[in-house]
């Protein structure tokens, strides 16, 4: 396989990659399981946008993820599930098992009517059989859509109907930590306004009461009877292959779209050259990327790209403080894991309580550390490589997006050189630059700019679903000729890359996108909220919070119930993860004469810097800041 060993060689492919990029990543299509083989390479332009990679191939993901390896590692060990109760028994799933497990939901989705091309949404916790539904869909040719099971019923009913999901897979309750959560009730809310779902599929995972409609199939009355052979379906490179919503400046959640080839490559490739796991089949190393499956995080490296690599790991159910903050440790000690993913929020809460978490665990089989999601923090980076590496883990701090499908700037664990910090340099195939507000590309070392790419790679984003335009007044536009990432980024002498945060109206909540105008919707449907402003804040733990300014009418006297309702009615539209860490309720909003509001000075304010607001001259009503300013929170 195409595993990079050496500084020299990552350069080498790096240099080839750009100078030949359609010979580059040829070669390592080859590599896979082709049924036919492409005609073409690359088609592109970014206009439209239009992208097309591996043209005419013919083939299956999962052929490559599964049912190549039962040759040589039919017994080998595909996950380790750990359960949220650290006493309970885990579960070993096989690549046989896999297959066979896979098969049969397959099968099941066939028997309800489901066809290639037909969008099916998955509402599940860290459960393996989540995998295998993904899995499933990708078997015979359908489409999946999985929706952080932490999104409420209004979010999982906008996104079932966006892309007019046919099947609905989900669970009668998740476990998060002390909490029995129940998923299935959900679902039912959620489906009062999508009368066009035909099944829902239930795994009784919590035993949590359920009531059942003609639609529902409980999954252990189906799915244990169904045949576990299935005949993949033959999809072509550029068939889509999952839909993965995402925030974005907007208030609706955008659908990126990924597809079957690009995919496929590119996230086995960036799994294989960023961790540098041993890939023999008898290889003891062992994965743990503690993310959700329903983020890009969890689609890259706990399903496809660890799969497609033929390597182990663990699904974590729970949470990382539940029974304390020790539970990571005691996962990598319990279990030998090698290579551990996570984000640096969780970092830095786990730091927050103590190291008397981490000193009673040995963590000497760990080998590589990756950071995902949000930039990392000095200080969260020392403590992750002293405590947790032991100063013998390199740290690949992996920066990428839902739209880029797998990681595009980030170390080679143990290959290329690591600063705290910094993502570092691009993996092969990725042409990164730096541009000024005008699109001008910044030359030379020691810049700061906007980020951007020049070049497409295997899992750039295809579009938006149901909204090509979108996708390119979004990622296309802002830049003619560019991908435009909204991170803002810098370079240092030595040309490595610092994502600095997004430049965007994108907040960065414990590593989860949440766009300020989707907040602001949420708020402004309470009946007594006028008007309302959020933007980020940093946060010691989150990386940032999300702080709300809120207009209420004079009228309305409790305010700290109308907080309360706030956050509820966030909680509802959106989900827990979208409530407002603090709310300021204000007369008014600083505004320019033409109604824009000021996010600048709120930005300001809400980060304390009430010193230097700028020039508040050109405002409509420039006393409106200096309330604000006296009530901040
Ligand atoms: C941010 C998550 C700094 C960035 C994989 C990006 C990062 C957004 C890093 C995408 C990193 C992700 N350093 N920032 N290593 N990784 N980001 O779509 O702002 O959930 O645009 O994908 O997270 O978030 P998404």
């Amino acid at each position: 396989m195409s595993q990079l060993k050496t500084l020299e060689a990552y350069q080498k492919a790096y240099q080839k990659s750009i100078e030949n990029p359609e010979e580059f990543w040829d070669e390592i299509a080859h590599q896979f399981l082709w049924k036919e083989k492409w005609t073409k390479t690359l088609e592109w332009n970014f206009a439209e946008p239009n992208i097309k990679w591996f043209i005419n191939g013919k083939f299956n993901i999962t052929e490559n993820a599964i049912d190549r390896h039962l040759l040589t590692s039919a017994n080998k060990t595909a996950f380790i599930w750990e359960s949220n109760f650290v006493d309970k028994p885990n579960r070993i799933i096989t690549y046989q098992n896999l297959h066979d497990e896979v098969c049969k939901v397959a099968n099941t989705l066939k028997s309800f009517g489901v066809k290639k091309g037909d969008r099916v949404c998955i509402y599940m916790p860290m459960i393996p059989e989540t995998i295998f539904a993904m899995l499933a869909c990708a078997r015979i040719g359908a489409v999946h859509s999985v929706v952080f099971a932490g999104f409420s019923a209004s979010a999982l009913a906008g996104r079932i109907q966006d892309s007019d999901c046919k099947v609905v897979l989900t669970t009668d309750g998740a476990y998060r930590g002390v909490k029995d959560i129940p998923i299935k009730a959900v679902v039912d809310e959620a489906l009062q306004t999508c009368p066009f779902v035909e099944k829902v599929l239930i795994y009784k995972h919590t035993n949590t009461a359920i009531t059942l409609t003609n639609r529902d199939v409980i999954w252990q009355n189906v799915v244990t009877n169904a045949s576990q052979l299935c005949t993949p379906e033959l999809m072509n490179s550029e068939d889509v292959l999952f839909i993965l919503y995402t925030s974005g400046s907007t208030g609706k959640p955008k659908g990126v779209v990924h597809t079957c080839g690009g995919y496929m490559i590119y996230t086995c490739y960036s799994f294989q050259n960023v961790f540098q796991m041993n890939l023999d089949t008898d290889s003891k190393d062992l994965f743990w990327c503690t993310a959700d499956v329903g983020w890009i995080t969890g689609h890259s490296y706990i399903a496809y790209g660890p799969l497609l690599a033929g390597v182990s790991s663990v699904i974590f159910e729970g949470v990382p403080s539940f029974p304390d903050a020790g539970r990571f440790w005691n996962v990598i000690d319990k279990y030998k894991v090698t290579h551990f993913y996570t984000a640096p929020t969780a970092i830095r809460a786990l730091e927050a309580c103590g190291l008397e978490f981490v000193t009673p665990y040995k963590l000497n089989s760990l080998k590589v550390l990756g950071s995902v999601g949000e930039p990392i923090n000095e200080e969260a980076w020392h403590w992750y490589h002293k405590n947790i590496g032991k100063e013998n883990c390199p740290i690949v701090d992996t920066w990428w997006q839902t739209e880029t499908g797998g990681i595009l700037i980030s170390a080679l664990a143990g290959v290329t050189p690591t600063k705290p910090s910094f993502a570092t340099l691009p993996l092969p195939g990725i042409q990164p630059l730096l541009v000024d507000e005008k699109g001008d590309e910044i030359l030379g070392n020691n810049v700061e700019g906007n980020l951007c790419i020049k070049f497409p790679w295997p899992s750039i984003i295809r579009t938006t679903y149901g909204d090509h335009a979108r996708c390119k007044q979004a990622y296309f536009e802002t830049y003619p000729g560019l991908y435009f990432t909204g991170d803002g980024c810098r370079r240092d002498e030595n040309g490595f890359y610092r994502i600095t945060g997004r430049v965007d109206d994108v907040m960065n909540i414990s590593g989860h996108r949440i766009g300020t105008a989707e907040v602001e919707s949420a708020i402004n449907s309470h009946t007594d909220v006028v008007e309302s402003a959020v933007v980020g804040y940093p946060h010691d733990i989150k990386g940032q919070g999300i702080y709300a300014y809120v207009i209420a009418p004079s009228t309305t006297k409790n305010h700290d119930n109308l907080r309360k309702e706030i956050l509820a009615e966030v909680t509802k539209i959106i989900g827990a993860i979208a409530k407002p860490d603090k709310i300021q309720i204000v007369s008014g909003l600083p505004k320019t004469r033409s109604g824009k509001i000021m996010r600048r000075i709120l930005r300001k304010i809400a980060e304390g810097e009430i010193t230097n607001l700028g020039d508040t001259s050109t405002l409509l009503d420039p006393a409106v800041v200096e309330e604000i300013v006296k009530g901040r929170i």
